[in-house]
C-alpha cells in the first residue's frame, strides 16, 4: 500500500504532530508514506516526496508544519482536480490523507471521482469542521489568545480602558467564544450573532455605574468592521477604547498537549482506516471518542456553532 499525505489552507499548531503519528503509523505496518509539499497545489505540481521515520524526527513540539500549505484555488475548478489525482496516479498511489479545515475537505472529496480515495484530518485553529467536537490546533490558539487576553486585561484594568481584541475567525465565531469565556469578556463579537451596540454598551454603562471602568470585548474578524465597532462603544459609554488584533500569533506556538494527543490519536486512526479498506471518511473525535463518519455525511454537517458557550459567556459577562 502507498499513501500520500498533505496539509492544507491555515496552518494550525498540532500538524506536526499529525503528520508525525501518520508517518510513524504507516512504518509501523510497512505501508510506504509519501509527503505531499504546499498541499493540493503540490499534487498538481508533483512535489511528492518519499517520507521515511528520520522525516518527522524531533517536530512533535513545533508548531506550523513540515510539509508546508497552500490555499490552492485551482482546485475549485475541474481541471486542477484531474490534475491532482493524475500525479498521484502517475505515482502509484490512490489513497490520501488531507490534514485541514472545512475548505480543505471539499477538495479531498472532489478526488472521488478520479477513483482516489481519501481521509481526512481536521486541523485548523477555526474550530469550523461540523462534524468533530476539536480540530487540531484550536486549544493551542484559545490559550494563545487567553494568554494575550490576560495581558490585555492587566494594562486594561491600570487605565480605566475598555479593550477589544480582534481574533482570528473569518466565518466562524468559535474561536473568540472559547477564548473569551476562558478570559473572562464582557462580550463576544461573532460573525454568526447580529450584535445589538446599545445592549453591549447599556451593559458596559451598568458596570460604569457600579465603579467597574475597564472590558474586555473579543471581536472574531469575521464580524464586520471592529473600528467603527470601537468607536460606536467608545461615543456611547464614554470610555477609552483600544484595539488590539492578535493577529497571526494566532496560528504558531508550540502545540498544547490536547493538540499534540488529538494529532496522534487522529493520524493513527486514519492509517488504521485505510489499512482496513475503509473508504471516504473523516476522522471526528466526537463526546470524548475518536470515530470515523462518512465524508459525504461530514461534509453535509451544517453549523459548527459553539452555541451553549456562547450562551453561558453571555450569562456570565454581566
Ligand atoms: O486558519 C484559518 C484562518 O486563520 C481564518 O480564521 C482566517 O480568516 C484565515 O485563516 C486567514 O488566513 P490567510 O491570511 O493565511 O488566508
Amino acid at each position: 500500500m502507498r499513501i500520500a499525505l498533505l496539509t492544507s489552507g491555515g496552518d494550525s499548531p498540532g500538524m506536526n504532530a499529525a503528520i508525525r503519528a501518520v508517518v510513524r503509523e504507516c512504518i509501523y505496518n510497512d505501508i510506504e508514506v509519501f509527503g505531499v509539499k504546499f498541499g493540493y497545489q503540490g499534487l498538481i505540481d508533483n512535489n511528492i516526496y518519499k517520507m521515511n521515520v528520520y522525516s518527522v524526527a524531533d517536530i512533535i513540539q513545533r508548531g506550523g508544519t513540515i510539509l508546508k500549505t497552500s490555499r490552492c484555488m485551482e482546485m475549485y475548478e475541474e481541471e486542477g482536480v484531474k490534475k491532482a489525482a493524475d500525479t498521484l496516479k502517475a505515482n502509484d498511489i490512490n489513497n490520501l490523507i488531507v490534514i485541514g479545515g472545512d475548505g480543505s475537505y471539499k477538495g479531498a472529496r472532489s478526488l472521488a471521482k478520479y477513483d482516489i480515495n481519501v481521509i481526512t484530518i481536521p486541523g485548523t485553529i477555526d474550530n469550523d469542521v461540523a462534524c468533530t467536537d476539536y480540530s487540531i490546533g484550536f486549544d493551542t490558539a484559545v490559550n494563545t489568545v487567553v494568554e494575550a487576553i490576560s495581558k490585555i486585561r492587566d494594562t486594561s484594568l491600570s487605565h480605566n480602558r475598555a479593550s477589544v481584541v480582534e481574533v482570528m475567525g473569518r466565518n466562524c465565531g468559535n474561536l473568540a467564544i472559547s477564548s473569551g469565556l476562558a478570559g473572562g469578556a464582557e462580550a463576544i463579537i461573532v460573525p454568526e450573532r447580529e450584535y445589538d451596540l446599545s445592549k453591549i454598551c447599556e451593559k458596559m454603562i451598568k458596570g460604569k455605574d457600579r465603579g467597574k471602568l475597564h472590558s474586555i470585548i473579543v471581536f472574531a474578524e469575521g464580524a464586520g468592521d471592529i473600528n467603527d465597532f470601537a468607536s460606536g462603544v467608545e461615543g456611547l459609554t464614554g470610555l477609552t477604547v483600544n484595539v488590539t488584533d492578535l493577529g497571526y500569533i494566532q496560528r504558531g506556538g508550540s502545540p498544547t498537549a490536547f493538540d499534540r494527543i488529538l494529532a496522534a490519536r487522529m493520524g493513527s486512526m486514519a492509517v488504521e482506516l485505510l489499512k482496513n479498506g475503509e473508504k471516504y471518511k473523516a476522522v471526528c473525535y466526537r463526546g470524548g471518542d475518536y470515530v470515523a463518519m462518512d465524508l459525504d455525511e461530514a461534509l453535509s454537517m451544517s453549523s459548527p456553532f459553539d452555541e451553549e458557550s456562547y450562551e453561558v459567556a453571555m450569562h456570565l459577562s454581566i
